[in-house]
């Protein structure tokens, strides 16, 4: 069956991190198809609007999206975001998003002694503190009050905290929780209650519950001790920027936006990186790990294995640009990897 993948290459370097990514699963020759949606921040300059109102039946019509970034000076980026992103991550209910981070041999380690690195963080992805509660009043005037809510279910907590729990299994059987339970004594003390009813169906895997700046902390200090990580939108998005760097650089990490349903996004961890877009020297790999994660969730395990092992060979060959300490451009980054494949 033919598999029918949209891509929203975005803006900045997304296009060109996207490009090296296409040719790396064109090169591995599957039954696939894919189909460019023009979405993004041309299209917001042109019709208003970061893409069109029948956006989201579009992106259910295909059994994945691959995605760049979206993000540039010329919009705020509340209307960026909310207008394609995290509309998409919402709208298609892909209330988990997984962002393994990994440091590969011959990526540099910032960390001196280079500590292990091989962790799974599992993000709350619809709701938390990126419900899109708030809003504004007296709008322009001295008192002028700005909320912003977060919103936590008890069934959303469940279905994100229940993944990470399986996740947990298939790997070390460790699971720690990021929380702030201490200061916010509603929301994430909810999350702690589910995390503890989840454990109780899950008894072989050993919980921990970790304040989540002390937890930014270990991740530097003792990367080696952390696994499966849990965490809430907005902690999980800070945390998996630390991780990035701890596998090497935004430019290396992978992610994965997943829900109950067949359809799937995948992205690569960072932004469209403004400053040196165009250049030809964004680092392709998150983008092409992105990819390879697609092609797991495809059931194309042997092509997403085979994926993966030229992305290992490249970085152990030091074909890296210039953010990993390479001179290699993105294209020649890509080349590589389509030469291992
Ligand atoms: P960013 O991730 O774009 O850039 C942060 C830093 O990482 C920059 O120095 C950049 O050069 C570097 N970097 C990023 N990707 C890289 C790559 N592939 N190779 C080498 N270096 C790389 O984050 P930002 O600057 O905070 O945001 C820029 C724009 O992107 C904003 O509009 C933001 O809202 C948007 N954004 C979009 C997404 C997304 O679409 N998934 C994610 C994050 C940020
Ligand atoms: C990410 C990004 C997004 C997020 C932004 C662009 C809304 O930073 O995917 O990590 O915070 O989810
Ligand atoms: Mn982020």
């Amino acid at each position: 069956m033919t598999h029918r993948i949209a891509v929203i290459a975005g803006d900045g370097a997304g296009p060109e991190v996207i490009a090296e990514a296409r040719k790396a699963v064109d090169a591995l020759g599957l039954d696939l198809e894919w189909n460019e949606l023009p979405w993004g921040t041309e299209h917001f300059h042109a019709h208003g609007t970061m893409m069109p109102a029948d956006a989201l039946d579009t992106a259910r019509a295909h059994d994945a999206i691959l995605l760049g970034a979206v993000g540039h000076p010329s919009v705020p980026d509340h209307i960026t975001l909310w207008g394609l992103l995290l509309r998409l991550r919402q709208g298609l209910d892909l209330y988990a998003n997984l962002r393994p981070a990994r440091l590969l041999d011959g990526v540099p380690s910032l960390l001196s002694g280079r500590p292990r690195v091989d962790m799974l963080f599992v993000r709350e992805n619809t709701e938390g503190e990126y419900s899109g509660v708030g809003g504004r009043a007296h709008e322009g005037l001295e008192l002028e009050v700005g909320i912003e809510t977060s919103v936590f279910t008890r069934a959303g907590v469940r279905r994100v905290v229940e993944r990470a729990f399986e996740l947990a299994e298939q790997r070390r059987g460790v699971l720690t929780s990021a929380t702030k339970s201490n200061a916010s004594r509603y929301g994430y003390v909810l999350w702690d209650e589910v995390v503890e009813e989840v454990h109780a169906s899950h008894p072989d895997v050993t919980v921990e519950r970790v304040l989540v700046d002390a937890l930014a902390a270990r991740m530097v200090s003792n990367p080696a001790s952390l696994d499966v990580v849990v965490a809430s939108n907005l902690f999980g998005d800070i945390l998996t920027d630390v991780a990035a760097v701890l596998q090497g650089g935004m430019g290396m990490a992978a992610s994965a936006s997943v829900g109950a349903g067949p359809i799937a996004m995948f992205e690569p961890v960072h932004g469209s990186a403004p400053d040196i877009a165009g250049q030809g020297i964004a680092n392709p790999l998150g983008a092409i790990w992105s990819a390879a994660l697609m092609l797991q969730h495809l059931g194309e395990d042997d092509a997403h294995q085979r994926l993966m092992r030229a992305i290992e060979a490249v970085c152990r060959d030091r074909v890296l640009t210039r953010d990993l300490g390479g001179r290699a451009t993105t294209r020649e980054v890509g080349d590589a990897v389509v030469a291992r494949l």
